[in-house]
């Protein structure tokens, strides 16, 4: 039986311009490519609605740029930004393997959905040319109540009993600590390197923002999971367990950790 897609468009894109900071940042840590050699050929790795794909391909010049994700309701939407030289294309970046194509492998939240990050960066720089970089920003706000307390939930009956296994929610997190990022690409062989953990803060109209916030992402496991009965009852008991816990603040500022890196092979 195939999945539910549960990403929606809209729903993410109630904080685009908050999700687009860490995105310009990402950018920023792009070297310009070396002895003027032009960017032939990106890939970008959990392109969602593809205007940061579009976004990336204009600022790098790119000859190509391929966006790839695994949901077609996000892909409907970056479909329509179609060029020459960008095109979209549905796949899972857990089976995405490439030999030496690309100039530049880009992923801006999404490496968090996919297993065993050591695994995943081996393919990840396999995929490049020789002086190409990998480019990453990863959420890493696992132990914020926002978080944390979706996590906690899933593991209350009767959500337990109704979920699978895979869709609890998973405190082991894929996602490493910012140094062991900068040990895995230097023992890949990357020549340089900058990573970073960067606290970005939101201003939120209150504490409640928190939950559309996630529910255009963390929540969508929980939501493929559950009934659409079950999945309100878990947006009841998580709304009040975070105002709880948060307080019912307006405004509310939500910090939000994420781990950035850029790395170039040699
Ligand atoms: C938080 S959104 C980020 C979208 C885009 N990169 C951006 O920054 O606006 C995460 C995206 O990753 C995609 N995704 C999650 N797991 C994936 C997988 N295993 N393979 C491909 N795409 C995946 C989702 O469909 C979603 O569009």
């Amino acid at each position: 039986m195939t999945e539910p897609d549960t990403w929606n468009p809209a729903q993410y894109g109630k904080f685009g311009a908050e999700r687009a900071r860490p995105f310009e940042d990402l950018l920023a840590l792009i070297e310009p490519a070396p002895t003027g050699r032009p960017v032939e050929r990106v890939v970008d790795l959990g392109c969602g609605t593809g205007a940061l794909t579009a976004r990336l391909h204009a600022h790098l010049g790119a000859a190509t740029t391929v966006g790839i994700d695994s949901s077609a309701a996000m892909l409907e939407q970056a479909r329509a930004l179609e060029t020459a030289g960008l095109r979209f294309e549905l796949g899972d970046i857990a089976g995405f393997e490439a030999a030496h194509e690309f100039d530049v492998v880009c992923s801006n939240a999404a490496l968090h959905w996919v297993p065993d990050h050591p695994g995943l960066l081996r393919r990840l720089r396999d995929a490049l040319r020789p002086g190409g970089q990998l480019v990453v920003q990863v959420p890493a706000n696992g132990d914020h109540p926002s978080h944390a307390l979706a996590f906690e939930i899933a593991h209350e009956p009767p959500f337990r009993d109704a979920l699978p296994d895979d869709q609890l929610g998973d405190q082991a997190t894929p996602v490493l600590p910012p140094e062991a990022y900068a040990t895995l690409l230097d023992e890949l062989g990357f020549a340089d390197q900058h990573v970073r953990l960067q606290v970005y803060g939101h201003h939120l109209a209150s504490t409640a923002g928190v939950v559309e916030w996630t529910k255009g992402t963390t929540l969508t496991r929980y939501e493929r999971g559950l009934s659409p009965e079950l999945y309100g009852q878990f947006v009841d008991r998580y709304r009040g367990r975070l105002l709880e816990v948060l307080g019912d603040r307006s405004p509310y500022f939500y910090t939000f950790k994420r781990v950035l890196f850029r790395a170039r092979l040699s």
